[in-house]
């Protein structure tokens, strides 16, 4: 059960209108992510990384049959409080996600980031190549707007105006490459175009395509790094909830929960497939 069942996370922010959503989502295509600034407010950043501290110092969260942390990985966020399950829905950020993965799409998995000085990870793309090219062809044709099945939103909990506090990075156009970045300890490039590190304050906002090579630097300060995040896909990919075919979503996830809120914890119309 939740310990609380009112949330601080706001309810009534706006999307984005059609004009500047239709921006947001041909930069989102283009460049494979977006960084919005200002996003949460001071209350929901404090209250969420409250929350993950409070989640990481309970001894019960730790114990390996209930999966709830990995390493730097905190899991399924939601069934721990309702700030986070909240999060899934938070404008305008919902509205942007649902743009690019179409009205069905659902919250994939939350897995907040808890970064002790010292970790941090190498250059990837989450899970595997989507449209892999052979060695002869370089890249996609940017003609083409390769679709976009996953899609991570990170929300940075504590500071990022340093690269020292271990920021998001990413590759703009990487998406592109039809394969992953190499060496991942080794800066990559694409065409030309270096990494980009996302500085700046506690509440912006990251989203990225999973395709983009990207990273969380290492954490060099003596800090401790805290990122919300939700990971929404295509109704086409199912949900990554551990354990899977056991996997059942308590009740008190969704019971009082509006319609947009449980089609994203994956209470789908009938459709392909099934
Ligand atoms: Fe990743």
């Amino acid at each position: 059960m939740y310990t609380t069942t009112k949330s601080i996370i706001v309810k009534d922010a706006e999307p984005f209108d059609e004009a500047k959503t239709r921006e947001l989502v041909g930069q989102f295509h283009r460049d494979g992510y977006l960084f919005l600034k200002g996003v949460l407010n001071t209350e929901e950043v404090d209250v969420l990384r409250e929350l993950m501290e409070k989640k990481y110092q309970d001894p019960k969260m730790h114990e390996e049959a209930g999966d709830h942390i990995r390493g730097m990985s905190m899991m399924r966020m939601y069934e721990y409080d309702v700030h986070f399950r909240d999060l899934i829905a938070r404008e305008p950020v919902v509205s942007l996600a649902e743009a690019i993965l179409g009205d069905d799409c659902h919250m994939m998995s939350q897995n907040a980031l808890r970064y002790e000085p010292g970790q941090g990870g190498g250059w990837h793309v989450d899970d595997r190549v989507h449209v892999p090219l052979p060695d002869e062809i370089p890249r996609h044709d940017a003609r083409l707007r390769l679709p976009c099945f996953v899609l991570n939103t990170l929300f940075p909990l504590s500071r990022i105006d340093d690269v020292k506090y271990g920021v998001t990075e990413v590759v703009p156009g990487s998406h592109y490459s039809g394969r992953k970045p190499g060496d991942p300890h080794a800066d990559p490039e694409f065409e030309g175009q270096g990494p980009v590190s996302l500085l700046g304050e506690p509440g912006d906002m990251v989203m990225f395509h999973n395709q983009v090579w990207h990273r969380g630097r290492k954490n060099e300060s003596d800090h401790i790094r805290y990122v919300g995040s939700v990971v929404y896909s295509q109704r086409i990919i199912a949900q990554r909830l551990y354990p899977f075919i056991d996997y059942r979503m308590p009740e008190y996830v969704w019971q009082d929960a509006d319609d947009r809120m449980q089609r994203l914890l994956g209470r789908h119309e009938k459709g392909a497939y099934g």
